[in-house]
């Protein structure tokens, strides 16, 4: 993931477009570049981070204009350095790129027989010589960009400025965001309105294959009308609120997060999702549940899976979104497919939901950002309104999903008939109050945390176990272990450690047991066992009120103890 600014307008650009990166540098941030469009291009690049992009412009200020495109990257191709880094400069066309250009193999033989040669090991180049080729042919800018990008597979959001045009920023994607801002004194754009909201509340989010043209005296769209919006996200709220860091600030919000998820979707103490136009009906024709995400937000549907199951009798499957379309799953005429997405924007994701709606099924999206593009395709969308996760390791972003699912769950449960008023109503009344509760009083033992960590964080591998739910958490659980901590984790399936793994563990490989659901504790407390077997330290985590534990474990975590099927929340 990158992060693209550009602005032209009637102040400065420079300072503008760092404001921007700073903003943005939650995207990516092994190096950073800006490009000023005066009478040539003035590029300034740098691997690290924006303060050193920053010193480097101390040394070599750029010129006082006001029209700069600017990146922050997260190498995808090529490793992190300043000739990879972005501006990326070919003939007559500078741009940023965010995205994957899939066969720049074949366009750079294509372009190197025509002459061109390239400097860099970025795929973003190349599209670069793409788009300068197609310009000189075409003798006309935007029909030489349209030309160009329709030769790129993969997925791109170019910020792009041409020679000869000193004032005039391009933009066109596909599969990756971009925004543009409407300011008092000129245009922006950026990869994510977060990025805007220091200059502008007004935006509007291009459309994929929309050409827009930014110039200070106004923004123009290839085909139609631009709809501006007033974003009702604020400066602050994209602020770290006195927080070391993002990923911090975004924990402590979970019960506030889960709250707004929720209640704009409880009426009279029942499950309502009629605010989303999801109605009684289409609940009750629902015959099975595909619900299709990445990462994080794919576990949160794991979390979810068997609950759907239990409390609706729908029968659900999870799939990860880079392999649905791949390996084609049954479906049934009234099949309903759930796009679970804190961005709105994960490729993967957004091409099932496409290939969901091209076989005719109904889809609905459980998403965070508010007219991102999944949300704008789906039928229906359900914004979980977690307010903007700027940290890149999700935390409120898959609870709010989770709750979400949930509750989704227990309304379906009605509408089916496998659960009465009653029983839905104590449901949702223990999701609402019982989770952001303890949530809470879980969040306040951040010094007993800590010092497990302070223990483990040495160690090279790590385990965690469950089963049923409770593994499905592992899954999140080592995947942000992984994310934050670099240390390889494996989350397994329990039962599942004894099949060939359990070699690997050993004293020197803590084991983490989530043992929450009482559904399973007898099978979890022998899996314990074999890998305490192994010398393995094991750190539970478990009820409060389970006395048993602590007598075969090294070390516990005890969480309040809440109806077992939200529980995986805390
Ligand atoms: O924006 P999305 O929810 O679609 O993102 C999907 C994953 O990339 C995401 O959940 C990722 O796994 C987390 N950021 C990891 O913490």
């Amino acid at each position: 993931m990158c992060g693209i600014i550009g602005y032209t307008g009637k102040s400065e650009a420079t300072d503008k477009v760092i404001l921007g990166l700073q903003v943005l540098e939650y995207r990516g941030y092994d190096s950073v570049g800006i490009c000023t469009k005066g009478e040539g291009f003035d590029v300034v690049k740098t691997k690290g981070r924006v303060k050193d992009l920053i010193k480097k412009l101390e040394k070599n200020p750029l010129p006082n204009v006001g029209t700069a495109i600017g990146h922050t990257r997260w190498a995808t191709h090529g490793s992190p350095s300043e000739s990879n880094a972005h501006p990326h400069t070919v003939g007559s066309v500078c741009l940023v790129h965010n995205g994957i250009i899939e066969n720049y193999r074949e366009l750079k033989r294509d372009l190197e027989e025509k002459g061109y040669s390239f400097v860099s090991e970025t795929d973003t180049e190349i599209a670069a010589g793409v788009i300068d080729y197609f310009i000189k042919q075409e003798r006309d800018t935007k029909r030489g960009i349209a030309r160009g990008v329709s030769m790129l597979k993969g997925s791109y959001a170019f910020a792009i400025m041409v020679e000869g045009e000193n004032d005039t920023v391009y933009a066109i994607r596909k599969g990756s965001p971009l925004v543009v801002g409407k300011a008092d004194d000129g245009y922006f754009l950026a990869s994510d309105i977060t990025a805007l909201l220091p200059f502008t509340k007004t935006y509007y989010s291009l459309k994929e294959g929309e050409l827009i043209s930014l110039m200070p005296k106004g923004a123009e769209l290839d085909v139609g009308d631009i709809e501006w919006q007033e974003t009702e996200l604020t400066y602050e709220a994209a602020q770290k609120g006195g927080y070391d860091h993002f990923m911090l600030k975004e924990i402590y919000e979970q019960p506030r997060a889960m709250k707004n998820a929720l209640s704009p979707r409880i009426k009279n103490g029942l499950p309502d999702f009629t605010v989303d136009g999801i109605d009684d009906e289409l609940l009750k024709g629902i015959s099975s549940l595909h619900i299709v995400a990445c990462g994080s937000a794919m576990h949160s549907a794991l979390a979810a899976r068997s609950f759907f199951e239990e409390i609706a009798g729908v029968p659900t499957q999870v799939f990860v979104a880079s392999e649905y379309r791949y390996s084609p799953p049954l479906t049934e005429k009234d099949t309903l497919v759930i796009i679970v997405s804190q961005s709105g924007e994960t490729a993967d994701s957004l091409a099932s939901l496409r290939y969901a709606r091209g076989r005719g099924l109904k889809t609905v999206a459980i998403v965070n950002v508010v007219e991102s593009s999944i949300a704008r395709e789906a039928d229906y969308r359900v914004y979980t309104y977690a307010g903007p996760e700027i940290a890149v390791a999700t935390t409120k972003g898959y609870t709010t999903q989770l709750v979400t699912l949930y509750l989704f769950g227990v309304a379906l449960g009605v509408e089916k008939g496998k659960i009465d008023r009653e029983k839905a109503k104590s449901l949702t009344e223990c999701l609402f109050f019982d989770t952001q509760r303890v949530c809470e009083a879980v969040l306040g033992r951040r010094d007993e945390i800590r010092k497990i960590a302070n223990e483990i964080y040495k160690r090279d591998d790590i385990f965690y176990i469950g089963r049923g739910v409770d593994y499905a958490i592992c899954q999140e659980a080592s995947l942000k272990l992984k994310e934050i901590s670099y240390i390889h984790c494996e989350a397994y399936a329990a039962g599942e450690l004894k099949h060939g793994t359990l070699a690997l563990v050993t004293e020197a490989s803590p084991v983490i047991a989530i043992c929450v659901q009482e559904s399973t504790y007898d099978k979890i407390a022998s899996n314990i066992k074999e890998v305490k077997a192994r010398e393995a330290n094991v750190l539970a985590i478990i009820n409060e009120g389970d006395e048993e534990t602590h007598k075969f474990v090294d070390e516990t975590i005890a969480i309040p103890r809440i109806h077992n099927f939200v529980a995986p929340v805390l």
